[in-house]
């Protein structure tokens, strides 16, 4: 019915794989497995982000699971936060001189800390906690 020897024998020894593992897994049972938890990040905790020197270079960092942003102010400090704008829900972006942040939807203006200058929003954007540690750049994502 339409499978050449090639095929059957490959299908067989596929069987005969799965039949291993699932003998395999019967012997080791559950019990013996050393179970080694694991550092979950948990909310509260610092997260690395990036380096400092990818900083430094790019003038930003952006945690692309969180989307939140690390920015070193014009005076030097590191600033992370949600650049979502808490108007309508637009990316906020840096100006050149990282001294304003913008959104490109209807115009807000927030200061680098995110504080509003220029409605329509009228919310600060979110901010977290940063450090750096050796060459890294640590967020507290809350
Ligand atoms: Fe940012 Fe409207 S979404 S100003």
């Amino acid at each position: 019915m339409g499978m050449n020897r090639r095929e059957f024998v490959g299908w067989m020894s596929m069987g005969a794989i799965v039949t291993s593992v699932i003998g395999c897994n019967d012997n080791v049972g559950d019990s013996s497995e050393p179970s080694t938890p694991k550092d979950e990040p948990s909310s509260g905790e610092f997260q690395v982000i990036g380096t400092v020197d990818e900083l430094n270079e790019q003038g930003s960092l952006l945690d692309e699971k969180t989307g939140v942003i690390v920015i070193r102010s014009p005076s030097n400090d590191l600033i992370a936060l949600d650049p979502t704008c808490p108007h309508k829900g637009c990316t906020v972006e840096a100006t050149d001189n990282k001294e304003r942040l913008a959104c490109p939807c209807h115009g807000s203006q927030f200061t680098i800390r995110g504080e509003v200058l220029q409605g329509p929003a009228d919310e600060p954007l979110t901010n977290y906690e940063v450090k750096t540690e050796d060459d890294q750049v640590l967020v507290k994502l809350s």
